[in-house]
């Protein structure tokens, strides 16, 4: 685990405590409650060699659910640029390993052409300049010829607001979908939440950067799951705070970043927002959007 953060470690519009690390989790398994699969059936089944990697793993929980139903093995190696919402290494099954790597940088020299399998899964908000292309080099050199990338992503443009009865209040809801589909600007203009563009030509970029056979499959959460996801995209989590409501979390966790941007205007708009957002969910409307699974071979 690096010792200093790098800057762009700095600039990660998420924390990294308990709270953090259990939305992510929550997340997961209600990501994976919506997808069914770990690996889309488009991938053909392994061979008991394989070796697989999830770049930007977070806690590493989709690498570890993967690893109990694979055979032992398969090599499993997470990486991320910060590893602290991982699991102590000690403790890990012993066919996986974790490495700390910047994907803006380039790929170390002992995982290129390694892997069979290479998945990824929400980062949308670390791409600030609308243009993932460094990042899916990256993500091709790591593979194989012929290996097979999956990269999950919230399918941002298809976000609306449900309500679950007619004339239910959705102002904040609104904005929250706002700010999950465009990008948000700080202060002094710079983008703070990731661009969303490039999301939707991800197949496009793909085709032209060294990968083919590139296939995007949406899904949804089931109607009365919604709520749930709104507590997390939201997220909305039960915390006891200084007035005992229910936060919305990733808004939450984004203006404390934020106060490290000195947007004190910003901020106050946002934990504004999170509550009442928070209050609109609870009476009854979600925001829900759909996901989607990109599968490329590796040409
Ligand atoms: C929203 S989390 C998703 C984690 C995990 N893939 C999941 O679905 O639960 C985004 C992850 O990207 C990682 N990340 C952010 N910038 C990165 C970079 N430049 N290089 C590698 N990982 C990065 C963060 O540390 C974080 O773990």
């Amino acid at each position: 685990m690096a010792s200093q953060k790098s800057a762009k470690e700095e600039s990660y519009v998420f924390d990294r405590n308990h709270a953090a690390t259990s939305r992510l989790n929550y997340q997961y398994y209600l990501w994976q409650n919506a997808a069914g699969f770990y690996l889309h059936p488009d991938i053909p089944q392994l061979q008991p060699n394989a070796q697989v990697a999830d770049v930007a793993t977070g806690s590493g929980m989709w690498l570890l659910d993967l690893a109990s139903s694979l055979p032992p093995t398969t090599r499993l190696t997470g990486l991320d640029i910060s590893l602290a919402q991982c699991p102590p290494r000690a403790w890990l099954p012993h066919n996986v390993q974790l490495f700390s790597w910047d994907f803006f940088t380039e790929v170390p020299v002992d995982l290129v052409a390694k892997f069979d399998v290479v998945h990824i899964r929400l980062v949308a908000v670390t791409i600030r300049n609308n243009d993932p292309t460094v990042l899916v080099r990256n993500l091709a050199r790591l593979l194989k010829p012929g290996g097979f990338l999956q990269w999950d992503e919230l399918d941002t443009p298809t976000a609306h607001v449900t309500v679950a009865a007619p004339n239910l209040e959705t102002e904040a809801l609104e904005q929250l979908r706002e700010l999950l589909i465009s990008p948000m600007k700080g202060r002094n203009g710079e983008t703070l939440l990731g661009s969303r563009d490039w999301i939707q030509a991800i197949p496009e970029n793909l085709e032209t950067n060294g990968f083919c056979d590139v296939r995007k499959h949406t899904y949804c959460e089931a109607p009365h799951m919604g709520v749930f996801w709104n507590d997390v995209i939201s997220p909305i989590v039960w915390t006891f705070t200084a007035n005992g409501g229910r936060w919305v979390l990733s808004a939450e966790e984004f203006a404390d970043v934020m106060l490290k941007t000195d947007d004190t205007v910003k901020e106050k708009q946002l934990r504004s927002m999170a509550l009442r957002a928070s209050k609109e969910s609870d009476a009854g409307a979600a925001v829900r959007y759909g996901k989607m699974s990109i599968i490329a071979r590796k040409l």
